[in-house]
């Protein structure tokens, strides 16, 4: 069965301190952005990807890909979960839906596939995630000194893409918004609501691009990619 993305694009890439944001930078020949969607429709078993962009945006519409007949486009909203929301009212009746960050250009097709594999034999979904590698510090409250270290060991870090029941993401996205929870994945939304999505191990070079700094780190992982 086939399965909708949503891609939420209406970031103003702050921390990034480009000139626009930082979906729209070019790297090789392509911008984020249009890496992130590539990624995602070379899969067979995605046919449509609904993108979320800002409603101020000027830049989608000059791109090639949103002539693509496979590729939607919506307004996203103040905060990521109000972007993903947008886009998940044009899923239709679709059962899986499967969200990315524009921001991830570097999705290599095997772990897409693997996690496409893995959790639809579940309940609830799951996330890609990679196990955290550093020693982990907790602070003293406020402050920046060390309280203690925190076990490294069941600690991950959330990736996307993430995959969720079209119905069950809709319920638990809107709960934890009305909550006024910290919603910044797909998967905090269902914790909110008690459920327990899987973890699926990820490659660590599907890095978000977040900060200046990496732009080079994506540009070589896009030169790794044999997708
Ligand atoms: N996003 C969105 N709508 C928002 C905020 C974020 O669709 N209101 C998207 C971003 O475009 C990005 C993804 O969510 O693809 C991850 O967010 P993040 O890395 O935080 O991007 P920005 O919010 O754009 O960056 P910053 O936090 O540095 O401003
Ligand atoms: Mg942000």
């Amino acid at each position: 069965p086939p399965v909708i993305a949503v891609l939420p694009a209406a970031g103003i890439g702050s921390r990034m301190q480009a000139d626009c944001p930082k979906q729209y930078l070019t790297i090789g020949h392509q911008t984020i952005l249009e890496h992130a969607i590539h990624a995602l429709l070379r899969h067979p078993r995605i046919p449509q990807v609904i993108v979320a962009i800002g409603p101020d945006d000027q830049q989608f519409h000059q791109l090639p890909i949103a002539k693509d007949p496979r590729v939607r486009v919506t307004v996203g909203g103040q905060q990521r979960a109000d972007s993903v929301m947008a886009g998940l009212q044009l899923a239709g009746e679709a059962k899986w839906v499967l969200v990315h960050d524009a921001a991830r250009p570097c999705l290599h097709a095997e772990d897409l596939e693997r996690l496409l594999a893995i959790t639809e034999h579940s309940e609830v979904g799951g996330i890609l995630a990679a196990p955290v590698r550093d020693t982990m510090k907790r602070a003293e409250p406020g402050r920046s000194s060390i309280s203690h270290t925190v076990e490294r060991q069941d600690l991950w870090h959330a990736l996307t893409p993430q995959l969720f029941p079209l119905a069950l993401l809709k319920l638990c996205l809107q709960r934890a918004m009305d909550d006024g929870a910290t919603v910044t994945d797909e998967a905090s939304a269902l914790e909110h609501c008690g459920y327990h999505p899987l973890l699926v191990s990820g490659r660590s070079d599907n890095i978000k691009v977040t900060r200046p700094e990496d732009l080079a780190l994506a540009a070589f992982y896009l030169t790794q990619l044999d997708n």
